[in-house]
């Protein structure tokens, strides 16, 4: 699998990530299935894992966690991303919480980097992103904590998460380190990001982005969906074409980009994870890249 070299001490990553918000949505919420598919990922070389302090109502890191106690081996191949500053409403977790809202403070990356290395059971977070830019920000204190959590060895590299230019510009603006990446929704049910900057401007500073909902949450192939209806046809005929399955097709056109796109891959299904990479097998031309770009808009660029 090839790897993408973050540098500035943070281990390489698997260029196809495994995400973990759905983890607490499976049927089988059994300790042995999420082995099961943390297994089949590293089989195929897919050794970096998405998780946020919120996913699954603040359980699906526990999850993890419990699941992979007692699995040294398996947690030494595998990187940790994960996330902070979403604060849901949750009248189990936070009886007192009574709007939803955003939280960069010191306070409360701190808090949330402690509760996150304990409930997955690691020393170190491998990358921990800013979930979502927070209009009511400090970015001298939010930078400043990055920073600190650097130096102290609880997290290896800082990144973002459906930051604008801009907001990454702030951010960096008041830290020494990097940011690493911008984890931003990309995918053919959603283009924006091609064509409101946050695309162009990663590409300017060569930095790597993850792409989440990359199979845009499944929409892609449902029927019923008017994108779906335009596009899987063509998916699965592309896809069939070269042994895979249109999913392969869908993330393949991410990582034809020379933006370096990362997917992150949400399926539960372990037929489904278990062919994730075909889709580094995928050969897709420039013209066919904009034929599905074409489908996916209903209408050929201009
Ligand atoms: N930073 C952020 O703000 C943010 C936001 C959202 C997500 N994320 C990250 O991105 C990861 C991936 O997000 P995602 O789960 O939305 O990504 P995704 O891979 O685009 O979507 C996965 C969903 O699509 C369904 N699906 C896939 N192929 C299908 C098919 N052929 N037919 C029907 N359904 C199909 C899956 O169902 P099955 O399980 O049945 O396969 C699953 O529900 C998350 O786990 C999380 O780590 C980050």
């Amino acid at each position: 699998m090839e790897t993408i070299d973050f540098g500035h001490g943070v281990p390489p990553m698997s260029r196809l990530v495994y995400g973990a918000w759905r983890l607490a949505d499976d049927h089988d919420r059994s300790l042995s299935h999420v082995v099961e598919k943390v297994e089949a990922c590293l089989d195929q070389g897919i050794t970096t894992f998405d998780h946020a302090d919120i996913y699954g109502d603040y359980e699906c890191e526990a999850l993890f966690g419990r699941a992979l106690h007692g699995h040294s081996t398996l947690k030494q191949k595998m990187q940790i991303v994960t996330k902070c500053d979403i604060m849901l409403v949750s009248p189990d977790k936070f009886p007192r919480r009574r709007t939803k809202h955003y939280d960069t403070s010191a306070a409360h990356i701190r808090d949330s980097v402690e509760n996150s290395l304990r409930r997955l059971g690691v020393e170190v977070i491998d990358m921990l992103l800013i979930h979502r830019p927070d209009p009511f920000t400090d970015h001298h204190e939010t930078g400043g904590t990055l920073d600190a959590l650097i130096a102290e060895g609880k997290i290896r590299g800082a990144g973002v998460s459906n930051f604008m230019p801009w907001d990454v510009d702030l951010l960096q603006s008041a830290m020494q380190n990097p940011i690493l990446t911008n984890q931003i929704e990309i995918s053919l049910l959603n283009k924006s990001a091609f064509t409101n900057g946050q695309i162009a401007t990663a590409q300017r500073q060569a930095m790597p982005l993850m792409a989440w909902s990359p199979l845009g949450g499944g929409e892609l192939f449902m029927p019923g969906s008017e994108v779906g209806k335009r596009i899987m046809p063509r998916l699965t005929e592309l896809g069939q074409d070269q042994g895979v399955a249109a999913e392969a097709v869908a993330l393949a056109w991410l990582l034809a980009h020379p933006a370096r796109i990362m997917p992150v891959v949400g399926t539960n299904s372990m037929g489904r994870i278990r062919h994730i990479s075909d889709a580094l097998n995928v050969e897709l031309d420039r013209e066919t890249w904009f034929e599905l770009w074409a489908l996916s808009e209903g209408a050929e660029v201009p």
